[in-house]
């Protein structure tokens, strides 16, 4: 067996992937790929916890495979597959659930803040950590690289993981680690640098940059983005000139340059205009490509469907056996065991 580190990770097929999903994630996911044994899943299972219409959900499932790749992962490099396609998602769901005390699902906070604004909350949305706990624990991950937003999951997980490794007297379950990234790695909405950059806003104008966005509407975007009246180009923590430390901080994920270089790039521009023509232009050129790869991916669906075969066969060998391993020591009867 290896001793490199297993890193699993999901997103959503919700649409509106952009810059922030691509910076703070894809792109960090894409450089370590190389380095540890990594599972990466399109959770369709999650996005059917609110309403969703059938052919939509289908197309952003596939979208989404189409732009995890085009950023860069090598589908031969990692396992990259569509949690829906591999039953032990689902179906271990249920053995955990058998485990999880309904108080703990109670308290977290994303599903205090969701149910707060639905008038009819699906049984799903409640259970929706105890999935997402099953997505780690059932390939034995060390780590587990979400946004702030998704530790208290995380850390729910390692309580269902050691709730069950005492119920059931074993080492059964990895009890894995939240690897969250630094502030620096948020990308804030363009339109208000205090609020991060969301899909959920995304439909409003000039708040994201969406990876499918063309130029025309990107530099549209940032040639509208808040700043602020100080009229310095400089890094800053002070939250009213967030605008611009927001534009920078783009500026440096994708250019990957020093925080010195950064502002000596800009050294000599005349105000805020050349900054966020600046930042567009290495934005338009970085995701131009990208778009290319995307491009030619969503327009050849057989090639898609064999990489998320290979990544369904590839996952279901690690994550069914565990589930039958499971459902054996839970006291059932696994056929052909
Ligand atoms: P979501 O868009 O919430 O489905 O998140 C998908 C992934 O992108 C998660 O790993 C998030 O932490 C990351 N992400 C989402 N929005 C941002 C943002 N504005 N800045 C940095 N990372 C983000
Ligand atoms: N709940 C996560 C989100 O909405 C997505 C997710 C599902 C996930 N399963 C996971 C993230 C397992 C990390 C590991 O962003």
């Amino acid at each position: 067996m290896s001793d490199k580190k297993v890193v699993f990770s999901g997103v959503q097929p919700t649409g509106n992937v952009h810059l922030g999903n691509y910076l703070g994630a894809f792109k960090n996911w894409v450089d370590k790929q190389d380095e540890k044994v990594n599972y990466f899943c399109v959770v369709d299972l999650h996005s059917l916890t609110v309403p969703q219409d059938p052919d939509e959900l289908r197309h952003q499932t596939r979208s989404l495979t189409a732009w995890l790749i085009a950023v860069g992962l090598d589908p031969n490099k990692v396992t990259l597959f569509v949690q829906s396609h591999v039953r032990a998602h689902a179906e271990g769901c249920w053995l955990l659930n058998c485990v999880t005390p309904l108080g703990w699902l109670h308290r977290m906070t994303q599903y205090k803040d969701k149910a707060a604004k639905q008038e009819s909350v699906l049984t799903g949305l409640l259970d929706y950590p105890v999935l997402m706990a099953g997505d780690i624990i059932f390939y034995d991950a060390d780590e587990v690289p979400v946004g702030e937003d998704q530790k208290q999951h995380v850390e729910l997980t390692r309580d269902i993981a050691n709730r069950f490794n005492h119920l059931y007297g074993q080492d059964f379950f990895v009890v894995p680690e939240p690897v969250i990234p630094e502030v620096g790695a948020r990308v804030m909405g363009l339109d208000n640098p205090n609020a991060k950059m969301s899909k959920s806003s995304a439909h409003i104008r000039g708040h994201a940059v969406r990876l499918e966005d063309d130029p025309k509407e990107i530099l549209r975007s940032f040639k509208k983005a808040k700043t602020d009246s100080f009229g310095e180009i400089a890094f800053s923590k002070d939250p009213e000139r967030a605008g611009v430390n927001n534009l920078l901080g783009i500026y440096k994920a994708i250019t990957d340059k020093s925080f010195e270089d950064v502002e000596a790039d800009f050294r000599d521009a005349r105000g805020y205009g050349d900054l966020k023509v600046g930042v567009a232009e290495v934005v338009i050129d970085a995701i131009r490509p990208l778009q290319e790869n995307y491009n030619r991916l969503m327009n050849d669906p057989a090639e898609l469907d064999r990489v998320l075969a290979q990544g369904a066969q590839q996952a279901a060998a690690v994550s069914n056996p565990k589930v039958d391993a499971m459902k054996e020591i839970m006291g059932l009867i696994v056929p052909n065991a």
